[in-house]
Formats: structure tokens, C-alpha cells, sequence
């Protein structure tokens, strides 16, 4: 019997979510915060392995690559630097009738997915949403305000006294934290051109139409990677680094035919060139990942404001030069959003009975092995003996709670690529059962140096 496959819907990825541990309502006691939310167990591995795969990817495995860890809350000045406090908002409007906030371009775009809203002018989007009618999504009227840019970054105050010269940001992108440390890192590092800082961590950004579960949030993560190179070379790093992170997110699982590429016709303040990848979700072709030319601009204006030289000298070529930056930012909540949609199946594995699967790349998986005796009074103690063994290398599990049918299915449910049954014949001869979750095929193996077969077998 062939077996069929259905994916999961954005309800059934929220609710399995919640179910099995990996995302849950943001301080869900309290009747939640919009859009918040906060990795379980198991989303915190998947999240922490993802973490380990890019930093495998474009730290380890590259030359000239450095990491930082930046502090969230920087110098406010590094924000007008960067054109963030100018800069950086959304046009919104208001709805006159239900007094409810809207993104203007969100309200085109899902009025008529054929316009490319990014493109308008502010007027533009005015005259379109005026002449169109467009209802409010909230009351069905339209009767709306102007557009008025509303400014992203979350402000908080520092010190005790509230005033406007103790307002500090949450950052809204990690860029800047490797742009302040390129003086520190290429020093420190004595790093040449071209070299890289990258860095992992959360971002801020007061969305107002957040959506989609995870896709849009005001807290998220980014890994980001800025090459720091010459005028010249930014072009075909730029390329460059469009396919690389292409390849970098087939490497984790996602498809080709489910990735593509979006060219912006309308840049950041910041950009010369701005190219995002696209992943197919259920709810249409969503960003994960934004490349940017971001050519001298952040550099020479760290230079203007702060007053430190921001050059480059080249002892071969005996010049001095602001160098320009490729950047290209993955955003990790989106990543993990796809490839629960990438790996979620409920599949038919017979006439009567379906099963739930997370068919996600076994190295990713949360939890590595699946420890099972197969009757609990006589198996459990070797069993027991097995997964501390297991757990010096592994994310592992232990499972005694009822039928093994079950206990395989709860595994299967979660993504977890191996299960290990011990038996009679492992108390005997030192042997074990491996299920593996994608075929549900077993074989025998000895248990001689089981985790370095079961590394083998995980492509570790
Ligand atoms: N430093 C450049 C930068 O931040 P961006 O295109 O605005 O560029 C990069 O963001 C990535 O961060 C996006 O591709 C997306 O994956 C993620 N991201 C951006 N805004 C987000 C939000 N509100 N919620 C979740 N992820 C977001």
C-alpha cells in the first residue's frame, strides 16, 4: 500500500505546538500577550541545533569569519547613525469607523496580491486604498485616516529620571552590534579583508499587524552575517551570498522548488541591492531571510557621528577606504516555522490507521533516540543502563508508559529519528532493535559502541 501524506495546516501547527512542547502562548497564565510566544523543550532544541548548523556554516566552515555577541541595548546615538530613528517605520492609518490601526501596504496587498505595495509612494497607497474602497478588515467600512509613519523601535528609559535624554532602544536589527565592533574585531583578530562578523540574537520591532504565528512577532531572533569587503567585490559577494544562503537553508531540508528568490524594487535606507529568500508557506511565499548591499553607508556614518576613523588601510595596495558591506540575515522563528510545515504529516501507514510524523532531517532533530524496553519489569534496568550510556552523546528519551505501537507513534509524533527497543535477545546477546522513524524498518544491532552507529546513521 502506497503510503499517503497530508501536511498540516496553520492550526494544527499552533495546536501540535502547544501540545508537544515546542511553542506556546507568550505568558499564556495571563491570558497571553499578542504575538508573544515562547519556545518549549523541544523548540528550544530545534532552535538551539538550528543555531549550531549556521554557526557550523558560516563561522566554522568559512575563513575570516568571527561571532559576537553584541548587548541589545546600545548608545541611542548608534540609531540615529543608522538612520533607524528617522528612518525606520510603517505607514499606518487608522479606521475612523472601528478605531482599529492598519499597515497600509499590508491592506493593499491583501486586497490585490498582484500589486506590488513596496513599490508605492505614500500618496500612491493612499489614492489606491481612497479610490478602491478598500474595506476596513476589522468592520468591513472604509473610512480611514491618512498615513502616518509610526517609528518600529521599542524605546525604554534607562536611570531613574523620565526624560526624553535617557530613552534608549531595543535594538530592532543585530547589524549594528557587528558594525560598532568592526574596528574591535579586525584588531583584535587582525582580520584583512574580506572577513565576516556574524552574530545570533533577538531583535525588537513594534509591529502593529503581526501574524501568522511565529512569522510575525515584536520579539524574534536573527543569525546574522555581514562581509565586510572593497568597493568593487560587493556585487559578486552580493550573488554570492543570495545562492549560499539558498544552499544553506536546502542543507536544513527545505526543498528548491519551495525556496526562491524576491528582488526589492524598493530598498532600506540603507541598501544598494536588496534580495530576500522566500519560503512557500501554506499562507503564501513568506521572507526567511533578507541580503542586503548595504555598500559604506553604515560605516561612514559611524564615522561621522561617532568621530572614529571607520577606514581600512590596505598595506599592499599602501590605501585607505571605508569598506562595503554584504549582509544577510536569517530570521531563526521563521526558519523553524517552515520546517514545521516542511516536516508535519499525518500519514497513512495502513488500510485503518494513520500516524502523526515530523519528518524532520534527522540531525536537527530534538530528541536523537528513542529509548523503549519492550516489557518494563524485565527490560527496564538494561534499558536504563542504555540511555545513560546514550545521553553522554545524544538528546535522549526514555519510555516505558504503555504499548510499544504507542510509545512508537509518540516518538514518531515529535520527529525522533530512532527508536531503540530492548529485548530478551539484549539481555542475551547484547543486541538491540533500531526503528527507524521515516521507513518504520528495524534491524538488529549490537550494542557495541551503539553511539557510533547511531551517529553513523544520523549523518553525524
Ligand atoms: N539587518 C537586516 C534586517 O534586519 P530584515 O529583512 O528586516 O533585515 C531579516 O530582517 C530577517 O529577520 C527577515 O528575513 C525575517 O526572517 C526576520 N524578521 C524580520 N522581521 C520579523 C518579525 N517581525 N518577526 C519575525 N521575524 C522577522
Amino acid at each position: 500500500m502506497k503510503m499517503e501524506k497530508r501536511s498540516f495546516s496553520m492550526e494544527e501547527v499552533v495546536a501540535y505546538c502547544n501540545q508537544y512542547g515546542f511553542i506556546f502562548q507568550g505568558s499564556e497564565i495571563y491570558g497571553g500577550l499578542a504575538n508573544t510566544w515562547d519556545y518549549g523543550p523541544l523548540g528550544t532544541r530545534l532552535k538551539n541545533q538550528l543555531k549550531d548548523e549556521w554557526r557550523k556554516f558560516f563561522i566554522q566552515q568559512r575563513e575570516n569569519s568571527y561571532e559576537v555577541d553584541a548587548d541589545i541595548l546600545m548608545n541611542p546615538r548608534v540609531w540615529e547613525a543608522s538612520g533607524h530613528l528617522a528612518g525606520f517605520s510603517d505607514p499606518l492609518l487608522d479606521c475612523r469607523e472601528c478605531k482599529t490601526r492598519h499597515r497600509a501596504d499590508n491592506l493593499i496587498q491583501d486586497y490585490d496580491t498582484s500589486v506590488n505595495a513596496d513599490a508605492m509612494s505614500e500618496e500612491e497607497m493612499m489614492k489606491f486604498i481612497r479610490e478602491r474602497q478598500i474595506p476596513c478588515p476589522v468592520c468591513g467600512k472604509s473610512n480611514y485616516t491618512d498615513i502616518r509613519q509610526f517609528n518600529l523601535m521599542f524605546e525604554t528609559k534607562r536611570g531613574v529620571t523620565d526624560d526624553r535624554a535617557n530613552t534608549i532602544y531595543l535594538r530592532p536589527e543585530n547589524a549594528q552590534g557587528e558594525y560598532v565592533n568592526y574596528l574591535n574585531v579586525m584588531r583584535s583578530m587582525r582580520a584583512k579583508l574580506p572577513f565576516s562578523i556574524g552574530q545570533i540574537g533577538k531583535a525588537f520591532r513594534n509591529e502593529i499587524t503581526p501574524k501568522n504565528f511565529t512569522f510575525r512577532t515584536i520579539e524574534f531572533e536573527q543569525m546574522e552575517f555581514q562581509t565586510f569587503c572593497r568597493e568593487g567585490e560587493d556585487i559578486e559577494l552580493y550573488e554570492y551570498f543570495k545562492e549560499y544562503g539558498k544552499s544553506f537553508f536546502e542543507s536544513l531540508g527545505l526543498p528548491a522548488d519551495k525556496l526562491r528568490f524576491h528582488d526589492h524594487d524598493k530598498l532600506a535606507h540603507y541598501a544598494k541591492a536588496a534580495c530576500d529568500i522566500e519560503y512557500l508557506f501554506p499562507f503564501g511565499w513568506g521572507e526567511i531571510n533578507g541580503t542586503h548591499n548595504r555598500t559604506n553607508f553604515d560605516l561612514t556614518r559611524h564615522q561621522e557621528y561617532s568621530g572614529k576613523s571607520m577606514e581600512y588601510y590596505d598595506d599592499t595596495a599602501k590605501e585607505k577606504f571605508i569598506p562595503f558591506i554584504i549582509e544577510s540575515t536569517y530570521g531563526l522563528d521563521r526558519l523553524v516555522l517552515a520546517l514545521l510545515f516542511e516536516g508535519l504529516h499525518e500519514e497513512q501507514i495502513s488500510e485503518t490507521d494513520t500516524r502523526v510524523v515530523f519528518n524532520i532531517k534527522p540531525a536537527l532533530a530534538p530528541v536523537k533516540v528513542n529509548i523503549l524496553p519492550l516489557i518494563k519489569k524485565r527490560h527496564s534496568v538494561k534499558a536504563k543502563e542504555i540511555q545513560k550510556m546514550l545521553s553522554r552523546y545524544f538528546m535522549v528519551q526514555y519510555d516505558e508508559a504503555g504499548s510499544i505501537g504507542k510509545r512508537y507513534r509518540r516518538g514518531d509524533a515529535i520527529g525522533i529519528p530512532f527508536a531503540v527497543t530492548v529485548d530478551d535477545d539484549t539481555l542475551e546477546n547484547n543486541t538491540v532493535t533500531v526503528r527507524d522513524r521515516d521507513t518504520m524498518e528495524q534491524q538488529r544491532i549490537s550494542t557495541d559502541d551503539l553511539s557510533g552507529t547511531i551517529a553513523d546513521m544520523l549523518g553525524m
